[in-house]
């Protein structure tokens, strides 16, 4: 079953059915203000933190069928009665004629056809906006005329969303809803918590005249709530009762009576849901949204946004699904998930103390280098803001307060408080975003490190350069038995919580992909005397990795506490790893043949058809020597699951050894646009990528979850765009290496770079998948692949011819 198409000319997804397998969304605005939209109308909002400024209840959890933060009800007069109904399907259910949900960048419209009434709803945040508009179109496609009236609904939650769910009497002793009245009918409902009833009120307003309202959802519902959002009670009246709670679950729902509608007439309300310190201050901007020419306008500047973001970045490849993602659908899913981390999506609740991911958010930001280096740069100061002095990082803080925490490693009393890998993260991001830009001051900017004194003030701070030497040497001085660095509570796979001690070969690796990072920079700046000391480490840790975690056929991937290797043939389970061959790969470090061994083993023990799993075989049953791997029956997750993730890794790890036809091979088989002829299988969203797919062990194998905010966007972006097509930025210009399948004639990039745009065309004559034998600028024959920085605003012809 198919649930709707792409249209890359509109640079939409257009979903016709609404019945998807579980809700697919679409996100709005950013962490400062937005959310997500689900396809049906449901919101999930917030502003700054959604954590601690929750605005709409949104609960995954219940059924599809149930109202979700925000829904929008009609009703015509039918043989003198009211006929109510859902444009959106949730939560009436009534049968459509047309169904249409548009997934747009940073914008949803939903249209619908049924009882001869149109409805189109586009829903967005304007660019900097503290509001979420839905501007409701409604069209007379009968041929008769009709009364037609437009009750827009939102049901809050309080603000700390952890306490709305853990607290029934508090949290509705302390909600309250207030109207606001104003000239020519028009009302705005006010909705606070009471704590902050000075402070920060929620709004929901309207450009036109309201007949009544309703603000307490037992009074809206009726009947003492056995009225349902199905069918509330209160729509079958003339009018709302202009119920203002003092308690309870507050709601907003505004009567709009558009009056006679003659067949082919249309009429447009403009809705504003926000928040602001107080009405008064939220004035302005009301009134700003308020007129159509303001809303259309904001709406043309997110379409101006991404037409500037996407066209720093374009490809056109034999590939159409591969030039899809890479053009519109990837570039966009890097972005909201570099916005967002893992805060908050339809997986990932954003309740509690979550935050930004320190290891999580250094990866997304090098998956938005080429469209928006100057946010990664922002980010990047944030995270090394929560690197503590001995080098390490907190493995995740509050965005708004900036308070660190040590993550799951908090509730586990017996083990380490870091994670083995977080800082090295840094180095990568802090890498990419130096030959992006050029920009070296940077590293001489000074931040301070996250350990606080007495006063609450930092203690120390340091260059960011200075921060990377603390990461690299934290890993250096934290090493085990065995030479390889220490696990800490985990490394990337967070859920290998191994008993102090353990070591890990992926640290190993990150660690080496660090310290070539750093050589670069060293080189750059001049500096031999730590260029040649972390050379030296760089060797030592090879030599280490090549001397204890060869298994054979594949590297371990841990030494438990005791010795005990973990990946490795001796295992019943968990045998082998995926990270640990790829990363072997990519940081230098497999000697000789190890390389190609470790990747055909990954080949023959872990591809599926539906990717790569994280290990094989799944552990069978909960060990708490393991750790959280083994909460997950095998297949599923980290235990044997196929983790998307990892999968451009392997796709990395095949170029360097100059399989391209295998990297592409893996590329697309977890492309989710390649999946919507079998979403019942798949599930999850066509259009951006899952974390995380059901292993072959698992009765659900292809089953897709975690949808949107993954690291799976960022790496498989990089892969594509650096790896298999090698368009790879380095200090000293744009080097272009592709690894490609041998059957591409070629392919053609349009790449901004350094204040110019490079239009490189590479042609494939003799069929290889790597290799470069010559390199044109403007006619002119090069005698190496790095392009130099022209940095002149102008368009230059590179033609690259492989061979
Ligand atoms: C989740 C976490 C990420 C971790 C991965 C693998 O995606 O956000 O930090 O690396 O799981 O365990």
């Amino acid at each position: 079953m198919k649930y709707g198409y792409f249209d890359d000319s509109k640079k939409e997804y257009i979903i016709t059915n609404p019945k998807t397998p579980v809700k697919w969304i679409n996100y709005i605005g950013t962490l400062n203000f937005g959310g997500f939209v689900d396809h049906t109308g449901g919101s999930l909002l917030c502003k700054g933190d959604p954590s601690l400024n929750r605005i709409t209840k949104y609960i995954p959890q219940l059924p599809c069928s149930d109202i979700k933060g925000e829904t929008l009800y009609i009703r015509f007069k039918n043989n003198g009665k009211y006929k109510i109904f859902s444009p959106f399907y949730t939560p009436t259910l009534d049968n459509y004629d047309l169904f249409e949900c548009h997934i747009g960048l940073l914008y949803s419209t939903i249209i619908s056809e049924i009882y001869g009434i149109r409805t189109e709803v586009t829903i967005f945040v304007p660019i900097n906006g503290n509001e979420e508009i839905r501007s409701i179109k409604v069209k007379n496609i009968s041929d008769k005329p009709l009364d037609i009236d437009i009750i827009p609904v939102v049901e809050y939650s309080h603000f700390d969303a952890l306490k709305q769910f853990n607290n029934a009497d508090w949290v509705p002793q302390t909600m309250q809803s207030r109207i606001y009245e104003e000239k020519n009918g028009l009302k705005t409902l006010i909705q606070y918590a009471f704590k902050n009833r000075d402070i920060q009120v929620n709004y929901f307003t309207s450009n036109y005249s309201v007949s009544s309202y309703d603000s307490d959802r037992k009074i809206f519902l009726g009947d003492n709530e056995y009225g349902s959002w199905a069918k509330p009670l209160s729509l079958l009246n003339d009018d709302l009762n202009n119920s203002q709670a003092n308690r309870g679950d507050n709601i907003g729902a505004l009567m709009h009576k558009l009056g006679n509608i003659k067949p082919g007439e249309e009429k447009r309300i403009i809705v504003l849901l926000g928040q602001a310190v107080n009405i008064k201050k939220a004035g302005s901007e009301i009134e700003k949204y308020r007129n159509e020419k303001n809303v259309d306008k904001a709406l043309s500047e997110i379409s101006n946004f991404w037409e500037e973001f996407l066209n720093k970045f374009q490809v056109k490849t034999p590939d159409e699904s591969m030039n899809s993602m890479i053009n519109i659908h990837n570039a966009r899913q890097c972005y909201i998930t570099k916005n967002w981390s893992r805060y908050l999506s339809l997986y990932q609740l954003g309740l509690g103390t979550r935050g930004i991911g320190f290891r999580d958010s250094s990866q997304d930001v090098m998956g938005i280098m080429p469209q928006k280096p100057d946010e990664a740069k922002e980010l990047i100061e944030k995270l090394l803001y929560v690197q503590k002095i001995d080098g390490s990082a907190m493995h995740q803080f509050n965005p708004v307060t900036m308070i660190g925490t040590c993550g799951d490693a908090d509730e586990e009393e017996d083990r380490p408080k870091y994670y083995g890998d977080d800082h090295l993260w840094i180095i990568l991001a802090t890498g990419a975003f130096l030959k992006e830009t050029g920009d070296m001051d940077f590293l001489k900017k000074e931040i301070a490190f996250y350990d606080k004194g007495k006063d609450n003030k930092p203690i120390e701070k340091g260059t960011v350069l200075d921060h990377l030497k603390r990461a690299i040497e934290f890993t250096h001085d934290n090493t085990g038995e065995h030479g390889l660095p220490l696990l800490g509570f985990a490394d990337w796979n967070d859920t290998v919580n191994l008993r102090a001690g353990a070591e890990s070969v992926f640290i190993a690796n990150l660690y080496g992909i660090a310290l070539l990072e750093m050589l670069d920079i060293l080189k750059y700046l001049k500096d031999n005397k730590t260029h040649d000391k972390y050379k030296l480490y760089y060797e030592e840790m090879k030599n280490t990795l090549n001397k204890v975690a060869w298994d054979g056929e594949w590297f371990i991937r841990y030494f438990d506490y005791d010795g005990t290797p973990v990946g490795s043939s001796s295992n019943t389970h968990g045998q082998i790893y995926t990270n640990a061959q790829s990363w072997s790969v990519m940081s230098g470090f497999a000697e000789n043949d190890k390389a190609v061994t470790a990747l055909e083993s990954v080949n023959k023990k872990l591809n599926t058809k539906n990717g790569i799993k994280l290990s094989t075989p799944g552990y069978d049953g909960f060990d708490p020597g393991k750790g959280g791997v083994t909460t997950y029956p095998p297949g599923a997750k980290e235990n044997g699951g196929i983790f998307l993730h990892s999968n451009p890794w392997v796709m990395i790890a095949e170029t360097i050894v100059g399989n391209g036809d295998r990297a592409f091979e893996y590329y697309n088989q977890i492309n989710p646009a390649a999946k919507n002829d079998i979403i019942d299988e798949y599930e999850c969203e066509p259009y951006c990528y899952a974390q995380n797919i059901l292993g072959d062990e698992h009765p659900q194998f292809g089953l897709a979850r975690n949808s949107w905010l993954s690291g799976t966007s960022s790496w498989v972006y990089q892969a594509a765009t650096k790896y298999i097509l090698g368009i790879m930025p380095v200090y000293n210009g744009l080097k272009i290496d592709p690894c490609i399948p041998k059957k591409w004639d070629g392919f053609y990039v349009k790449r901004e770079f350094r204040g110019a745009v490079y239009e490189i065309t590479v042609e494939n004559p003799d069929h290889v998948s790597k290799g470069i034998a010559k390199v044109y600028i403007e006619e002119k024959e090069q005698d190496n692949n790095i392009i130099p920085i022209f940095n002149d605003n102008k368009k230059h012809k590179i033609k690259v011819i492989m061979g």
